[in-house]
């Protein structure tokens, strides 16, 4: 497999650099072949401006009219463009970034705004009042898989269905579905470590394990049963759930799951 890490850390010596390393030498091992997108490394330009869209005349910035225009006639700028060819080069990708904020680094949301082109992840296909687009299992990067590992400060159990913190699976949601999913990719369960600023060398080499079972298991991990917008399973063109599909009880986030 071709594997894409885009890693988002400042520091080198961090645990996210070091288990993003055990991710590399795992899936090498195995054969894969790895590249990686280290955007602090890169010194990521993180926010949307009009210096993305060299080509633009009009007064006004419209962020995703621009996009579109700039991916149809190919003016978007260069180090946007690479990330696009890594991302129709890979066969899986992996986001891979500490908790900040119950959410990823601002670099690394800065990534998925400037790559993720109008035309290109979102606005594909035939938008109307029968059929709104090719997204939610559906898209220009449909047949790959995506995956994150993500370290937490915060316990585990804070982070479990009663946990104070909301699950973490709520909590990546918008990251797994919504920004994952929508696209097309076919999304592996997330590598979590939590309470990581208590690490010892017994605990890293839990982790590094863990996680080198799934660098094994990357072909062959059941992807999240999300359920596909264009399945037959939401209403046209409100996109709500049709009633009754889901297992009594079940509410929020858990709806988009087939089981
Ligand atoms: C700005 C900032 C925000 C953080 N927010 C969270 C958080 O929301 N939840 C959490 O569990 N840990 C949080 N942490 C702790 C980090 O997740 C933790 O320090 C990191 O996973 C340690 O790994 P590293 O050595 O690779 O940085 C935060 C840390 C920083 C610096």
């Amino acid at each position: 497999m071709k594997v894409l890490i885009v890693f988002a850390h400042p520091e080198p010596h961090s645990l996210s650099a070091a288990l993003r390393d055990v991710a590399i030498r795992e899936l090498e091992t195995a054969g894969h072949e790895v590249r990686v997108s280290d955007l602090y490394a890169m010194n990521w330009k993180a926010q949307v401006d009009r210096a993305d869209f060299p080509a633009l005349t009009e007064d006004r910035l419209m962020p995703a009219a621009a996009s579109k225009h700039a991916f149809a006639t190919g003016t978007l700028t260069d180090d946007v463009k690479a990330e696009i060819d890594k991302l129709l080069w890979a066969d899986l990708l992996i986001l891979h970034f500490p908790l900040w904020w119950y959410a990823m680094p601002a670099i690394l949301k800065g990534w998925v705004d400037r790559v993720y082109a109008y035309g290109f992840a979102y606005g594909v296909g035939e938008h109307s009042d029968t059929r709104w687009g090719d997204r939610f299992g559906e898209g220009t990067l449909a047949g790959k898989r995506a995956m994150l590992i993500v370290t937490a400060g915060g316990w585990e159990e804070h982070y479990s269905p009663r946990g104070v913190n909301g699950p973490i699976d709520d909590l990546l949601f918008p990251i797994t579905h919504n920004i994952l999913y929508y696209p097309g990719f076919d999304v592996l369960p997330s590598f979590v470590t939590y309470s990581t600023d208590r690490f010892d060398d017994a605990r890293f080499e839990a982790a590094a394990e863990a996680l080198r079972q799934r660098m094994r298991d990357v072909e062959t991990t059941a992807p999240i049963p999300y359920r596909k917008q264009n399945g037959g399973d939401y209403v046209i063109p409100t996109m709500q759930l049709k009633p009754g599909l889901e297992a009594p009880g079940t509410s929020g986030f858990a709806l988009h799951r087939r089981g």
